[in-house]
């Protein structure tokens, strides 16, 4: 149970804030939580800020975000370029500060902000911060893999080393506007990496290292780069991947030696244990000079992609562009994380996901933060690895995902207990729905009951937080992200579009633009409109299903569409798919996500042979091996199941509905098998199921 204040406390709480002006309210009964008004059958579900957490928060109230809320969205443009002026601009936007057309119905759908202002991200992460004073702070610790690797940047050095390497980048003709892989582990290179095209006005397009040649192949054949930039190897837990060599198999094998040139920037620490491959440029960049001019940008200029999965094969190339995302990341850290200039701040994500490029790099850079980077497995050598990490580098923000939350919770609390963890003050989560058992374990056993959770709903497409709590402001229930961010307008609506009001649930959408929002796909602004704005015109549609609970509370509840969330990693069914029926021996396979105790959701895969070709165990091995050499290791099926047929529709469709309660042994939850072409092959799965 959690360690729950009482009423009593509640009501402390509540009196000490003014009564709201009349009409402040657009969240519904966030008013309730003010006034200390109903709740009361979630009663025992609040988790309210302790009165010195709240105190010292920067947001110390829900009156408080409500009058910021209110004016987010009835002032977006005041409200942001306020916000924005914050920044270093080398010369301010226009009189328009959004324009943007979120309903399809009215014409092509586009978003813009701070269009005209001239500006760069990179400078505003370091060069604003050096110039202020912090030079001397540490922008980064890393800690490697293996226990007493570790080292630091200051803003100063950090400064310095990105100005190197976007002097090799220009040097090796990389300009403005031209696509940059990064196919690299978390070594500081990697943010370094990131920060380097930024300052050029390259757009990096990042690909995570765990990813297979085929996937990385596709990626580089997707946006053309100038340059893929990778090391030779990096050590996870015990294992060592040769990184240059997949990067290597991805290019000859889809002939491409020539088009890209490739650097390969050294690993800064145990590098010789781990080399394979000679390092070409090892001690190139290191000579170029630590000066380097910013190439000024329009707020609109792309700033980065990065491709995430859809309901079809083909990853889909998510672009960001400047400005409105700078303003947007900055401004939801500081507030979802009530950041402060002293804290210590680590996110266990990967740079080569969204909550990396968002929550490593930008959002905490921004705010001139100190992150810790960790290369490794979180439970390497001991489930015990990551409260290490927070008690060495005396951690305050520990932000990271239910899976990690969920495996470290089944090996124990003595893991967790044996490390002071005294540092710590505010906890996070991303990635999937966080179950309220796991939200729980995290609070009492590793937050110590003292520190709030930030559990913040957001995509890659969205670009930062869009439904979080702000720690400090308002009760939390264990497993809702609770309410929108400042300026985020979200509506859940039924299967016709049409808006729901009060408790209830639904598809989630977003009426209008954020600062943060993506600008299209790239290279296919159709597949924008028609994944995105067509499913429900005037809005903007998730993809994810939520519901709103009679307080205003929002809870997500996991992917309406066929995209499976494994360990908060986005996996298209049809990638999947797809990966397994190159198989030769594959004639047809079917994915579904399943639910599983730790990664959230596993991969589960019907699979019809070709004629003739008996099952076996070495196949069933071969098929998981495909998967995992076709996308990468993260991707592979938990399990196959032989399927003599697929229950499909008389016009062919896949019944998917019925595999997923086939894989969920939901036998009684059947529904209507009679529409379908064989009905008799829903037993033939049924006999199969243990096999
Ligand atoms: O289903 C939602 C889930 O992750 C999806 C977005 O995945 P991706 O673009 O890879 O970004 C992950 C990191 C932001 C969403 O559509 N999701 C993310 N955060 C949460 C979540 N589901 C529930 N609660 C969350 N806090």
């Amino acid at each position: 149970n959690c360690s729950l204040n009482t009423t009593t406390n509640h009501l402390r709480h509540v009196e000490s804030m003014a009564v709201l002006p009349s009409g402040a309210g657009k969240i519904p009964r966030l008013n309730a939580v003010i006034l200390g008004e109903a709740l009361a059958s979630e009663e025992d579900d609040l988790v309210f800020p302790s009165d010195d957490f709240a105190r010292q928060a920067l947001l110390p109230s829900a009156q408080k975000y409500l009058e910021m809320y209110k004016r987010s969205v009835e002032d977006p443009a005041g409200f942001w370029s306020d916000i924005a002026s914050q920044f270093l601009w080398k010369s301010k936007w226009g009189d328009t500060v959004c324009s943007e057309n979120f309903d399809i119905r009215n014409g092509n759908v586009y978003v813009q902000w701070f269009k005209g202002g001239i500006t760069n991200i990179c400078y505003n992460c370091l060069d604003r911060n050096v110039d202020s004073g912090n030079g001397d702070k540490i922008a980064f610790h890393w800690e490697g893999n293996e226990r007493g690797f570790h080292d630091s940047l200051t803003y100063t050095q950090l400064l310095s080393q990105v100005c190197q390497v976007a002097n090799y980048l220009r040097d090796i003709g990389v300009k403005k506007g031209d696509a940059v892989v990064i196919y690299l582990p978390m070594l500081m290179e990697l943010p370094i990496a990131m920060l380097a095209c930024a300052r050029i006005g390259a757009v990096h397009s990042v690909v995570f290292a765990g990813f297979s040649a085929d996937s990385l192949a596709q990626r580089i054949m997707d946006c053309k780069p100038k340059v893929v930039l990778t090391c030779n190897a990096v050590k996870r837990g015990s294992k060592v991947i040769h990184l240059k060599d997949i990067v290597d198999a991805a290019l000859i094998g889809h002939s491409m030696v020539g088009q890209s040139a490739v650097l390969h920037i050294a690993y800064s620490f145990g590098i010789l244990t781990y080399k394979k491959t000679p390092l070409v440029s090892k001690d190139v960049v290191p000579t170029y000079s630590t000066i380097c001019e910013v190439e000024w940008v329009d707020a609109e200029d792309p700033l980065f992609l990065l491709y995430t999965s859809g309901s079809t094969g083909k990853p889909k190339g998510v672009l960001h562009t400047t400005g409105g995302y700078m303003v947007y990341t900055a401004t939801t850290f500081k507030y979802a994380f009530d950041y402060k200039p002293s804290d210590i701040y680590w996110c266990t994500a990967d740079c080569g996901w969204i909550t990396g490029h968002s929550y490593v790099t930008y959002g905490p850079l921004l705010n001139g933060a100190t992150v810790v980077i960790y290369e490794g497995a979180p439970n390497y050598p001991d489930p015990g690895r990551c409260w290490d990490i927070v008690d060495k580098f005396k951690v305050t923000i520990f932000y990271t995902a239910p899976t990690l939350v969920r495996s470290l919770m089944r090996d124990g609390d003595a893991y967790v207990t044996r490390y002071s963890r005294k540092s710590l003050r505010v906890l996070g989560s991303v990635g999937e729905p966080i179950n309220p058992s796991a939200w729980r374990w995290f609070f009492n056993v590793v937050g110590d009951s003292r520190c709030p959770i930030s559990d913040t709903w957001w995509q890659t497409e969205t670009g930062g937080f869009m439904i979080a709590p702000l720690p400090g402001a308002w009760p939390q229930k264990p497993g809702s992200a609770t309410f929108p961010f400042f300026g985020v307008q979200p509506v859940i609506v039924d299967e016709k579009g049409v808006e729901i009001e009060g408790e209830c649930s639904g598809y989630l959408c977003v009426k209008s633009s954020w600062p943060g929002t993506f600008r299209t796909l790239y290279g296919d602004h159709e597949r924008y409109e028609t994944t995105y704005f067509k499913p429900f015109p005037g809005y903007y549609f998730s993809g994810d299903g939520c519901s709103r609970d009679k307080d205003g509370y929002y809870w997500l509840t996991g992917r309406v569409d066929d995209v499976i969330n494994v360990s908060g990693h986005r996996i298209g069914t049809a990638e999947v798919e797809s990966a397994l029926v190159s198989h030769p021996q594959c004639a047809e396979a079917a994915v579904v996500g399943v639910e599983h105790e730790v990664k959230g959701q596993g991969i589960y895969a019907f699979v019809t042979l070709v004629d003739g070709i008996p099952y076996s165990e070495e196949l069933r091995r071969n098929l998981i091996t495909t998967v995992r050499n076709q996308i990468g290791p993260f991707a592979a099926p938990d399990r196959i199941h032989w399927a003599p047929g697929l229950p499909k529709t008389r016009s062919g469709k896949i019944m998917r509905r019925i595999l997923r309660k086939i894989a969920s042994r939901q036998l009684d939850e059947l529904g209507d098998t009679s529409t379908l072409a064989d009905p008799g092959v829903v037993d033939q799965l049924i006999a199969l199921a243990d096999c």
